[in-house]
């Protein structure tokens, strides 16, 4: 029987969450913590969730909302109604939500409107542009959780610039412990779709964001950057840039393969093995630096500052010219700082240890 406790309600729906809370979970469950673990049911496709789960050993949602695909309005409606469902029948002590998707601010506002305290992992990050839904999810999480658990320094700053300082930590960032500890279970490159150009022979490529998807002009800029590249790019199609661009009517050539979303394990060694990366992916970017690959953001900005300021990563928005710039002045010049802003690799380590003391001093007040 397990032990008796608060238990932590856990709630994820989408890939880049269940990548977090592999690492958060594993801590939580080391540090003796109760947790129940929601999918919201977001991201359903096997290679965007199951493959997840299995390869990265989390462990299975206690619950899946099935909420599934739609528009914004229906899709975080439809998870807050069943969030609230769960969490008047299970009353978790807290609400452990993470990253900056439909699902992190449905679970904020279902529980805090149930007075259960929120805890936010991967606080305090800004685009500074409210045209991404991501950056209106971040703002709002933030403003109702009770623990900000920030990955990065920028991240503290941005807060306290908001007059948030009160539950503020800076845990360092899950990403990183994630891609330290998994780091030696990936494959070889002869076992992944790059086997065929080979190790060093690639550019790794992906593209998910909605200003970028859901802009024909932008999208198109992209692909025309992309296929002109002087090396193959292998570019696993997330399934919403595989739905645009059937609807364009767009057909990749040149440099471009377009292949499936694949595992994060596969990735790892996708990752480390190319040339450069170009994303427009806010995990991706990080996971750049951390594996020493230089990275092209085909953003106009970037939560990620750090990146940018360490000579790792060019933004290039989607203009096929300063792809192209941006990849060529990483071949003639790689670089070669050494920067590790995102903490020690100990952050869900760290989280579990903050949730544990926020707790009993939580059960201390009565
Ligand atoms: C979501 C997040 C984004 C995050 C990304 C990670 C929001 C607003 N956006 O974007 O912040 O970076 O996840 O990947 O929460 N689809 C499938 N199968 C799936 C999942 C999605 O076919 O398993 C298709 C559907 O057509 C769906 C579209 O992809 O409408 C978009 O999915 P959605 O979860 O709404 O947004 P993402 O672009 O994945
Ligand atoms: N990722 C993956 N397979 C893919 C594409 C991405 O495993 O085909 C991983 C990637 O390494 C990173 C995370 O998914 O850890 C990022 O997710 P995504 O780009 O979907 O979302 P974002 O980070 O932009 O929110």
């Amino acid at each position: 029987m397990a032990a008796a406790g608060p238990v932590v309600a856990s709630i994820v729906g989408a890939r880049p969450q269940f990548i977090k809370a592999a690492v958060v979970s594993r801590a939580l469950a080391a540090a003796g913590i109760r947790e129940f673990l929601v999918h919201t049911g977001q991201h359903y496709d096997y290679g965007m969730s199951d493959l997840f789960f299995r390869e990265l050993e989390i462990p299975e949602p206690r619950l899946n909302l099935a909420v599934g695909s739609g528009s914004h309005g229906r899709q975080t409606a439809a998870m807050l109604e069943a969030l609230e469902e769960v969490f008047v029948e299970m009353h978790p002590a807290l609400a452990l939500v993470y990253g900056d998707t439909n699902s992190t601010l449905a679970a904020a506002l279902a529980a805090v409107k149930l007075h259960i305290e929120v805890a936010h992992v991967e606080a305090g990050l800004r685009s500074f542009n409210m045209r991404m839904p991501e950056e209106i999810n971040r703002i709002l999480s933030d403003k109702i959780s009770s623990l900000l658990l920030c990955p990065c320094q920028t991240a503290v700053d941005n807060l306290a610039r908001e007059g948030v300082t009160d539950g503020v930590h800076l845990s360092g960032d899950v990403m990183y412990d994630a891609a330290l500890f998994y780091a030696g279970r990936a494959p070889g490159i002869d076992q992944t779709c790059a086997a065929e150009p080979g190790e060093g022979n690639f550019y790794l490529a992906t593209v998910h964001r909605a200003e970028n998807t859901d802009d024909a002009s932008r999208l198109g800029g992209i692909i025309q950057g992309l296929e002109g590249l002087p090396y193959p790019v292998l570019l696993p199609l997330h399934p919403r840039t595989g739905k645009r661009l059937e609807e364009l009517g767009i057909h990749p050539s040149g440099a471009l393969r377009l292949v499936e979303p694949v595992g994060y394990l596969e990735m790892v060694a996708l990752q480390r093995a190319a040339r450069v990366i170009l994303t427009d992916s806010g995990g991706m970017q990080k996971e750049a630096l951390f594996h020493s690959t230089p990275c092209v953001t085909l953003r106009d900005e970037t939560e990620w500052v750090e990146t940018v300021e360490a000579g790792w990563n060019i933004l290039t928005g989607a203009d096929p010219e300063k792809i192209a710039s941006a990849v060529g002045r990483f071949e003639s010049a790689p670089p070669v700082t050494v920067c590790r802003p995102y903490g020690d690799g100990h952050a869900g380590r760290r989280i579990a240890s903050l949730v544990k003391a926020h707790l009993d001093d939580r059960s201390g007040r009565g």
